[in-house]
């Protein structure tokens, strides 16, 4: 028991940016609970931004292709339909190429802020249907120089600044 909470307390310092707005009775569950949704989002989060770095590379070679980015916002509109996890690739730099692909909660709102302010991960516990989760939005950077021929003003960025997020909405 001693040892799980340690453990929990360690790792909340250690990433120390979750704002838990809900807190079971049971903290010490509580905390292994959120450490097992970000351990989640953090598998996604490489998976996803690997595939994508990928596709980039091997796939995409002129502004004709099918781009990583269209892949993922399909990609991810069919995983968070097939549950129970939900992912979207948004815009962090205020110029989306669609529109639709933005910030569209609080959440996601103060999000952007953190991640633009520099950190490269920010999350909070919320309840959805009675049931607790996990939101989360990593950092999307300017990874490859290819990434500005369809997003001109990307070039204006400074280098690891976030111009994208994916966010998620795991369960815990
Ligand atoms: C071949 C053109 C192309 C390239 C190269 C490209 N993108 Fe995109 N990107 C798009 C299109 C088109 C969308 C909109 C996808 C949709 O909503 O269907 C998009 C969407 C996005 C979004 C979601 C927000 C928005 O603007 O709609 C992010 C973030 C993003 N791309 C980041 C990147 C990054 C980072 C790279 C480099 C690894 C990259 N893109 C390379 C065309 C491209």
């Amino acid at each position: 028991m001693m040892r799980r909470v340690l453990i929990a307390m360690a790792c909340v310092c250690a990433i120390g940016l979750t704002n838990v707005v809900v807190d079971g009775q049971d903290s010490a569950k509580s905390d292994a609970e959120v450490e097992r949704g970000r351990a989640t989002v953090k598998m996604l989060d490489n998976i996803f931004k690997q595939a994508i770095v990928l596709i980039t590379d091997k796939y995409v070679h002129d502004e004709d292709d099918f781009p990583a980015g269209s892949a993922a916002v399909v990609w991810f509109k069919a995983i968070s339909e097939a549950g129970p996890n939900s992912v979207r690739l948004i815009d962090a730099s205020g110029d989306p190429y669609k529109a639709t692909n933005v910030a569209q909660d609080e959440f996601e709102k103060a999000g952007i802020k953190e991640l633009k302010a520099g950190k490269p991960y920010y999350d909070e516990v919320a309840v959805r249907d009675g049931k607790r989760v996990l939101r989360a939005v990593t950092a999307v950077p300017v990874v490859m120089d290819k990434c500005v021929m369809c997003h001109p003003h990307y070039k204006n960025v400074k280098p690891g600044e976030a111009i994208g997020a994916i966010s998620y909405t795991v369960p815990l």
